[in-house]
């Protein structure tokens, strides 16, 4: 059982017009993937969060992932890199598929997203597809990587699971590359309880999406099948709330760019600790204000002063290569950066709802106990 916190990591944002939305897809029995919830919420999300021409609804970012790297054609025999430091879910997606996962590190010890000299260091005559993930809402430099992968001849799945709104020279992360997978879990700016969503701005890919991701059902004859699909669809009820919590998008993330700034006016003592600077020309959305301590010491001891207090924190993700699963897989690899920030990195609550006062709380009892 999850331990009680007077201050979350995180709380979803439900709203009474969320449970409305809800009850009139309850109400007309549109329930199920057929409902046209579905198809409101993924036009809205594609107009109003990843500014693309498609995106078609899963039933996690994990199924949206994969179901990218299934539409492009790659699995067995293909390679895939992607950054050491970031969810599990992101390897999981790569193996699913039979493909190898080609691990990088971190770009330096103070931007904790992919290194793209590695990047082209480790592309070989197997490697089909890079996958950048956008760590806490920031990104590497896309340009160069979009550059990059088309003279390669690489395909690119930006894992956006994290970056719903966040934008790099104007140009939301999600929609720079073939395909871009976005995370609607309950953490998540907005939410679906679970979910996902795969976005693209190719017609075929997204119709190929669409059919892999329900059994490959089609008009021609319903259960005639051409090709190995799954279920990994959303529901009707799932998206009559993702339809609702749409309408709030600016204002839930501006809350937390708002929350960051409050962060950053009140924790003083900055000797101890660094908030990355975004680069030029990003701007974060921010999900969760990341906090890299230079003493780890003092990172474990605030993390659990925090916690006696009942503010609850989260740590930076366990990087690939040490996994206990995949160490066998990356035995003699090492990724001292993405090490660095497991170590040194820890996450602060934000969500809409936090006070400012809480906020200021949390900052004084940080530098108190550094
Ligand atoms: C970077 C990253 N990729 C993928 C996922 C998987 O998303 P989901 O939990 O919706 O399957 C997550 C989860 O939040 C994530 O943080």
């Amino acid at each position: 059982m999850n331990k009680h916190y007077n201050i979350p990591v995180s709380r979803p944002d439900l709203s009474k017009e969320d449970f409305y939305e809800i009850k009139k897809a309850f109400d007309a029995s549109w329930i199920s993937s057929k409902s046209p919830w579905v198809e409101k919420f993924e036009k809205a999300f594609a107009s109003k969060i990843s500014r693309t021409k498609y995106a078609a609804s899963v039933n996690s970012g994990t199924s949206a992932l994969f179901l990218a790297l299934k539409s492009l054609g790659i699995g067995d025999g293909d390679e895939v890199i992607l950054p050491s430091l970031t969810m599990i879910a992101s390897i999981n997606a790569v193996t699913l598929t039979g493909a190898k996962p080609v691990l990088v590190d971190c770009k330096s010890f103070e931007d904790f997203n992919l290194d793209l000299k590695e990047v082209t260091d480790k592309i070989t005559k197997k490697t089909k597809a890079i996958m950048p993930v956008h760590l806490y809402g920031y990104s590497c430099e896309m340009d160069k990587l979009i550059r990059l992968a088309k003279r390669k001849g690489l395909f690119v799945i930006e894992d956006a699971a994290e970056s719903m709104g966040a934008t790099y020279r104007g140009k939301t992360l999600g929609s720079f590359g073939d395909i871009g997978c976005f995370s609607l879990y309950s953490n998540k700016i907005i939410t679906t309880g679970n979910g996902g969503m795969v976005v693209t701005n190719n017609q075929k890919l997204h119709l190929l999406i669409t059919k892999l991701r329900f059994f490959d059902f089609n008009e021609e004859s319903h259960f005639t099948h051409h090709m190995i699909g799954y279920n990994l669809v959303l529901s009707g009820l799932q998206s009559a709330l993702g339809v609702s919590q749409v309408r709030r998008f600016t204002k839930l993330l501006s809350g937390r760019r708002n929350n960051l700034m409050l962060y950053k006016k009140y924790l003083k003592k900055i000797d101890n600790y660094f908030i990355p600077e975004p680069l030029k020309g990003l701007m974060p959305n921010y999900w969760f204000p990341a906090v890299i301590f230079k003493d780890t010491k003092v990172k474990n001891r605030v993390e659990s002063n925090l916690t006696e207090k009942g503010i609850e924190t989260r740590l930076f993700f366990r990087p690939l290569h040490l996994q206990p699963v995949y160490q066998a897989l990356f035995k003699n690899e090492r990724y001292p950066k993405a090490e660095f920030f497991h170590k040194h990195g820890l996450l602060l609550p934000s969500y809409e709802g936090l006070t400012e006062k809480e906020i200021k709380e949390i900052a004084e009892f940080i530098d108190a106990s550094v």
